[in-house]
């Protein structure tokens, strides 16, 4: 079985940007939300994208109209029963991505594979939402932010992924020129487990008084060779995410993950990043300006 049709749930930040690299690789794609606002202005983004794109060679002129062809929008799954393959990039919130598991059970044809890409969440507890048939076509795509310049894809494979579906969703990443990495289902999966435990240094440098956000997001881009530094990946990601994958983390690894203090004000104090206008920067219209 090959790949063709695309269904991506949630066009935020990553499912708009999941999307287009499929829509690049010409394959069809139904990108989904729960309102047709949500869907125009993710649809926007994306053109935004590849203008900008074009502008520094990533992308070619004639791409742009092609791509956009390819991606059709809907605000409900039913538009998905033609679908090869399912990725679901919904906020992360196990009881709500279940919700969506029940109602793609209804509509998918038996054979369609479906991912998650959530950051956190583990892939076999999400494979209970579905009927037991469908448990084994169920697998974790874990891309990267932005999706469209981000070469790595986690594959997650849960309890009972069937091997074979691991084997065509893995192919499918390659197919898009993605690099497919393969990760059992243990809490935070293999990245985030190594970002998290260097976050936690980061923000405890900050929190000890001995070198400013900048300093550290300077230093890992210049030392370490970081393309961001790790308070504006926390504010481009959100603190809401930082915090619910953190609380995860902890949850599993205990003291070796502990949530830091200063992430638990950011979020109470309703700083929660880049598109909020501040988090551990300031931002106006998404622009850095403090
Ligand atoms: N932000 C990152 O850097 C990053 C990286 C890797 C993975 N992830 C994971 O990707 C997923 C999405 O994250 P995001 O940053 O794109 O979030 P986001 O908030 O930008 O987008 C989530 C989208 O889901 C939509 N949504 C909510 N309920 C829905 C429903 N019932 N049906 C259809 N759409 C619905 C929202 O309207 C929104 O557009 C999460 O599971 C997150 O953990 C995020």
């Amino acid at each position: 079985m090959t790949i063709q049709t695309i269904g991506v749930v949630g066009a935020g930040m990553m499912g708009s940007e999941i999307a287009l690299v499929f829509a690049l690789a010409d394959k069809k794609v139904r990108l989904m939300d729960t309102d047709q606002g949500f869907v125009d202005k993710a649809m926007a983004k994306l053109a935004k994208t590849l203008d900008s794109g074009i502008g520094r060679g990533f992308y070619a002129e004639e791409d742009k109209p092609r791509v956009l062809a390819n991606i059709t929008t809907a605000t409900d799954v039913k538009a998905y029963g033609d679908c090869d393959m399912v990725i679901e990039a919904v906020t992360e919130d196990q009881e709500l991505k279940g919700r969506i598991y029940k109602e793609l059970d209804a509509v998918l044809k038996p054979d369609a594979i479906i991912a998650s890409n959530t950051s956190s969440i583990s892939i076999s507890v999400l494979a209970s939402y579905f009927s037991e048939a469908r448990q084994k076509n169920f697998l974790g795509l874990h891309f990267f932010s932005p999706a469209s310049r981000m070469k790595l894809v986690e594959v997650i494979s849960g309890f009972d992924s069937d091997p074979e579906v691991v084997k065509i969703a893995t192919a499918a990443c390659a197919d898009i020129g993605k690099s497919p990495i393969q990760v059992k289902d243990v809490v935070g999966f293999a990245v985030n487990r190594i970002l998290f435990a260097m976050w936690d240094e980061a923000i405890r440098l900050v929190e000890e008084g001995a070198c400013t956000p900048e300093d550290i997001d300077t230093g890992c881009k210049l030392g370490l060779g970081h393309p961001v530094g790790p308070f504006e990946l926390m504010d481009n990601i959100t603190i809401d995410l930082t915090l619910k994958v953190s609380q995860i983390l902890e949850d599993a690894y205990g003291d070796r993950m502990h949530t830091r203090p200063t992430i638990k004000q950011l979020h109470a104090a309703g700083r929660l990043g880049r598109r909020y206008g501040r988090g551990w920067y300031k931002y106006q219209d998404g622009k850095r300006v403090e």
